[in-house]
């Protein structure tokens, strides 16, 4: 399937046509992307978020394009079956040149999709983008790659009016041509609102219970393994230990070696 049938079978998956959530995990390597597309997820994602879970920086504004390209291209070797979607890193996409130039260099790499963070200002971009013939994601809420100038990880449409730019950048970020919106830390009653207005799946991350208030839903790899236990955001639900799973095998293969 090419990319552009690809993205048009997740945009056809919108709660209203009576399908089942999207579901998403981000994946920066290629057997974690080789064990979750046998898993069947739907979408990777090769997030920025990388930045922090495998690079080690204290937040995703460090990440490069380099980087990015790197890690898309582990990915794209492990899965053959989910939809790969490359993050723009911050400062990949400050004009519409650049946005399409790096948005190549990523489906280069082996992505069949970009994301990028932002409403309004975003959709000439995005159009830019589309009609190079590569599918985009959209990002709104929370937007880490805003952390600084936001001032830390906040909820978002608290007040009618933040609620009512959140809906009018999804609204032209649909109209420039998204396949699906990632929704970031929105409070549940706005994430919902957005969900009905939008004719593209929203995919949620913090935004309460997905089944109810998103199309879908993504999670951060590990948030969901339990392979980064020096920070789980307050709504992640752990579903492994692989943290101590592997200071047990680490303690074990080390004292036998002793022994
Ligand atoms: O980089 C990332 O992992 C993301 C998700 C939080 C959606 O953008």
């Amino acid at each position: 399937m090419d990319l552009i049938a690809k993205a048009e079978a997740i945009r056809a998956r919108k709660k209203n046509k009576g399908t089942a959530p999207l579901s998403a995990l981000t994946a920066y390597d290629y057997p974690t992307a080789r064990l979750l597309d046998e898993a069947k997820v739907d979408l990777l994602l090769v997030g920025d978020s990388l930045g922090m879970v495998v690079l080690g920086y204290p937040d995703t504004t460090h990440v490069t394009l380099d980087q990015m390209l790197h890690h898309v291209g582990a990915v794209a070797r492990g899965a053959k079956e989910a939809l790969i979607i490359g993050d723009l890193p911050i400062h990949s996409y400050d004009t519409a040149v650049e946005a399409l130039a790096n948005a190549r260099l990523l489906i280069e790499a082996g992505a069949q999709a970009v994301k990028l963070e932002g409403g309004i200002r975003q959709a000439g971009k995005v159009r830019a983008i589309v009609e190079a013939g590569i599918p985009v994601v959209g990002h709104l809420g929370m937007l880490p790659q805003r952390v600084k100038e936001e001032g830390g990880y906040k909820k978002k449409g608290k007040t009618e009016a933040e609620v009512e730019m959140i809906l009018e950048g999804a609204l032209a970020l649909q109209e420039a041509g998204v396949f699906a919106i990632v929704l970031e830390s929105v409070i549940p009653s706005a994430a919902t609102l957005l969900t009905e207005e939008l004719a593209v799946p929203t995919i949620g991350i913090g935004c309460g219970d997905t089944r109810k208030t998103c199309d879908g839903e993504i999670a951060v790899i590990t948030d969901v393994i339990g392979s980064y236990p020096w920070f789980v955001p307050p709504f992640a639900t752990p579903r492994a230990d692989v943290a101590s799973e592997i200071t047990k095998a680490v303690k074990g293969y080390l004292n036998a070696l002793a022994r």
